[in-house]
């Protein structure tokens, strides 16, 4: 065999950083991602898409950080060259602030990020509800420009991109040798893995160019995210929930918990609802399932259930499943070990 038929199923975050992962580390292999929505279509393209990571239950905190190292270290390059601004990645420093002493003071991905301190109390007289704080520099990877700066590298190096709907995975096994399975919640309606779930998130895009700096509640709850054209207010986490249209109620409570944080917001403009469903499991699964159905055999790695931090991990956890492709590559490389497969 010359070539490996490699499919990526989903043409999100996941799915595209795995295709250019897979191209650029297995070089026998000639990737096809194929999705239903494209940027700026996905759940990614919600996303304010911060580094700063979400906790699964069900990961050692070791792998969790080497995912999140990996991805800071592989954006913070990006953001120090010349196509930081065509990916859409970029420095940015701020707070995150809590009503209440956190049971861990200091996160496990303290050391990742850059300068992580305790904030002064000459920072927390903005936050007179507040009695802790941490400040740090992380990165921002937004999605409406990464995703299509993920999507001209993977057809540079000759991917093919496809528009279609899958219904079952063995409509694949015609044209490919090896599936990965990047449907984020999709992998739920097709049938199979029920401990996905959606967990529904509103936000709000909005104008406020002298906002700066980020403020985040420790709980996730409320934020205020900068981005190169628009400041993201947010949120909520509203497990079970697929409704995909914006709730005005919602968006008037996100808008007064952010302006009790930052009141110059009162002065926002243009204001854009959005909704994201969060593809949400106890963990990332990341896993090798080799399908078998009336003798035939199908490849599967699946790699989706990045919740609510999936841009936070992305690259560390591509590289793991481009390592379980160049697993069933090197089996279908090798005739005695293919007959086993
Ligand atoms: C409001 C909000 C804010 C967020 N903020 C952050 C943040 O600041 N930082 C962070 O790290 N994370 C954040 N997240 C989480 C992040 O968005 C997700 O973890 C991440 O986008 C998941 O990526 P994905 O590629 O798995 O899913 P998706 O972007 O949903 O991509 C799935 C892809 O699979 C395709 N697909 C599904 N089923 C099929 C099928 N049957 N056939 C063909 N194609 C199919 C879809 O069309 C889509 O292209 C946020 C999420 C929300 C909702
Ligand atoms: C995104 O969705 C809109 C509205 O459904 C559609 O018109 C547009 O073609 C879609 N874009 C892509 C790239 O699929
Ligand atoms: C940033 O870029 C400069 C100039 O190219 C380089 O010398 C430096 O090592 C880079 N730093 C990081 C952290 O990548
Ligand atoms: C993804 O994985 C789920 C869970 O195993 C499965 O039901 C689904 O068919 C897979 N989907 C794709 C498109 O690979």
């Amino acid at each position: 065999m010359d070539t490996v038929r490699v499919a990526v199923v989903g043409a999100g975050v996941i799915g595209l950083s795995t295709a250019l992962c897979i191209s650029k580390l297995v070089p026998q292999s000639s990737i096809t991602v194929i999705s239903d929505k494209f940027t700026p279509n996905t759940t990614s393209d919600v996303a304010a898409g911060m580094l700063i990571p979400h906790t699964y239950a069900d990961a050692s905190i070791h792998k969790q950080k080497q995912w999140f190292r990996e991805t800071f270290e592989h954006l913070l390059e990006i953001a120090n060259s010349s196509e930081a601004g065509d990916a859409g990645v970029h420095l940015v420093s701020g707070w995150q602030i809590f009503q209440n002493l956190p049971t861990e003071e200091v996160p496990f991905w303290a050391d990742v990020v850059l300068g992580f301190r305790k904030m002064t109390g000459a920072e927390l007289k903005k936050f007179p509800r507040h009695a802790f704080g941490q400040a740090f520099t992380t990165l921002k990877c937004e999605c409406p420009a990464y995703l299509p700066w993920l999507e001209k590298r993977v057809k540079e190096r000759g991917g093919l991109i496809l528009t279609r709907r899958i219904r079952d995975l063995w409509e694949l096994h015609q044209s490919f040798d090896i599936v990965v399975n990047c449907s984020g919640l999709g992998s739920r309606e097709l049938a199979g893995d029920t401990q996905i779930l959606p967990v529904r998130g509103q936000v709000l895009k909005v104008q406020a160019p002298w906002v700066k700096h980020f403020i985040r509640e420790g709980s996730g709850m409320t934020y205020i995210y900068p981005g190169i054209s628009s400041v993201t207010l947010g949120g909520t986490r509203q497990k079970g929930d697929w409704n995909l249209s914006p709730d005005p109620e919602i968006s008037r409570d996100i808008l007064s918990r952010c302006c009790a944080l930052e009141s110059s917001l009162h002065a926002a403009y243009d204001i854009r609802e959005q909704v994201g469903l969060r593809p949400s499991r106890p963990g990332v699964r990341l896993q090798k399932e080799l399908l078998v159905q009336d003798g035939r055999k199908l490849p599967v790695v699946h790699h989706y259930g990045h919740g609510s931090g999936g841009v936070s991990v992305h690259w560390g956890t591509a590289l793991e499943a481009t390592k379980l492709v160049s697993e069933y590559v090197c089996a279908l490389r090798t005739p005695a070990s293919k007959a086993k497969l």
